[in-house]
């Protein structure tokens, strides 16, 4: 063969190839991307998956169906938010059904062992609930993000809050990451306002045994409550506490005490003050179109749970029309994503270097079946990821 004639076959079969790899990532995004949804679906935050749920799904249908140009496959497996079956469970997902995106999930310590899987198998993990402070923290890793809070914002939005008002406090919560975390979020928050924190009360998750430590509670006398219990639980919480003639004498903060649940706690819960990302109250024309595309969907109004669900989905998608639905290009879509400023329910939203929510907290007063916004309590709260290197 001539020089110029063997470079001619070179050239037509490096063109063959390159065509060939064309169609072949051509066809890949043809596919439709794969999305797990790992959450819970029985137990204490069964309405909170649903809410996750709902809200990712909703966003995917305003936008046709599609991210990056391809449909969208879930694959859904309840979690039950028990962290001995999570492993399990993520790697259902991860190996045996090849997700190129996890979402999980509402449980701390779940999320947690999520997080793990997602590192060790450079899978894109976005959590839109669970707080626990080293998924973005000691953990943090450049493919996972968070798009609801870190356990410690919103505690340290409820002290702030409290301490407006009261100079000492007693806590109660669950004993797991998200209680303790919580907790230490509001001792800082009120220690900052000049308050005290005199005594942890604590009870295993998810029990509902609430009345050995209203009693002791009660014996104290601090000013005020902080209470961190989730999910179903914090109604009986909120009636248990205003049964025991509580609610005047010691008022009751919390920030996610309140957050869609309103219809079954009642009375219980009127006129109770929290400290929160969201509020269904709050006024911007992107929470008023939510509200009702929600509710239009749904048959139900939409919690916070649902705009973390929903957000989620939108910063997964900043990824994909980064790089035009072609997920092998991971490095392009994770930068997409550490740059996205979204247009949230809950007002403006970006991400910290540890990819967790910068974003305002709100106070909200119960009126009816609202969590009315009555002001802003901090603008932009960033969590510190002190051992977050990223
Ligand atoms: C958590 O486990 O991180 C958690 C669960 C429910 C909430 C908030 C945080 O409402």
């Amino acid at each position: 063969m001539s020089k110029a004639l063997s470079r001619n076959v070179w050239a037509q079969s490096a063109a063959a190839l390159a065509l060939a790899a064309a169609g072949v990532s051509a066809q890949a995004q043809s596919t439709p991307v794969k999305i797990g949804l790992m959450l819970p679906s029985s137990g204490t935050f069964a309405d909170l998956g649903k809410g996750v749920s709902n809200g990712f799904k909703l966003y995917v249908n305003e936008q046709g169906g599609k991210l990056g140009g391809r449909a969208v496959e879930y694959l859904a497996v309840d979690d039950e938010s028990d962290p001995s079956k999570a492993n399990e469970n993520a790697n259902k997902l991860v190996k045996r059904d090849k997700v190129d995106l996890l979402v999980g999930t509402i449980h701390s310590g779940v999320a947690s062992t999520m997080a793990k899987v997602a590192r060790e198998t450079n899978t894109l993990l976005i959590v839109p609930n669970a707080g626990a402070g080293e998924i973005t923290g000691s953990m943090c890793s450049p493919n996972v993000f968070r798009s609801s809070f870190s356990n410690w914002q919103p505690g340290y939005a409820s002290g702030l809050l409290a301490a407006k008002k009261h100079k000492t406090a007693v806590t109660i919560s669950w004993k797991y990451a998200a209680g303790d975390e919580s907790v230490r979020g509001f001792r800082e928050g009120f220690e900052k306002g000049g308050g005290k924190v005199v005594k942890d009360l604590t009870l295993p998750f998810p029990g509902v045994e609430f009345q050995p430590l209203l009693t002791e509670l009660a014996s104290i006398k601090p000013e005020a409550a902080y209470a961190f219990v989730a999910g179903a639980a914090q109604v009986k919480f909120v009636k248990d506490y205003a049964a025991a003639g509580l609610k005047t004498s010691i008022p009751l903060y919390g920030a996610f005490l309140t957050e869609g649940t309103l219809a079954a706690q009642g009375d219980a819960a009127s006129g109770m003050q929290t400290a929160l990302h969201y509020a269904d109250g709050l006024k911007n024309p992107k929470n008023d179109a939510f509200i009702a595309s929600y509710t239009k969907a749904f048959g139900a109004k939409p919690d916070v749970f649902a705009v973390q669900g929903y957000d989620a989905a939108q910063l997964y998608d900043a990824g994909m029309r980064a790089v035009k639905g072609d997920t092998k290009k991971k490095a392009e879509m994770i930068k997409a994503m550490e740059n996205a400023k979204l247009d949230s329910p809950r007002g403006p939203l970006s991400f910290s270097k540890s990819h967790n929510p910068v974003q305002d907290y709100y106070v909200r007063v119960a009126r009816g079946n609202q969590n009315v916004m009555t002001d802003v309590i901090v603008k932009g709260l960033v969590d510190p990821s002190p051992d977050c290197k990223l």
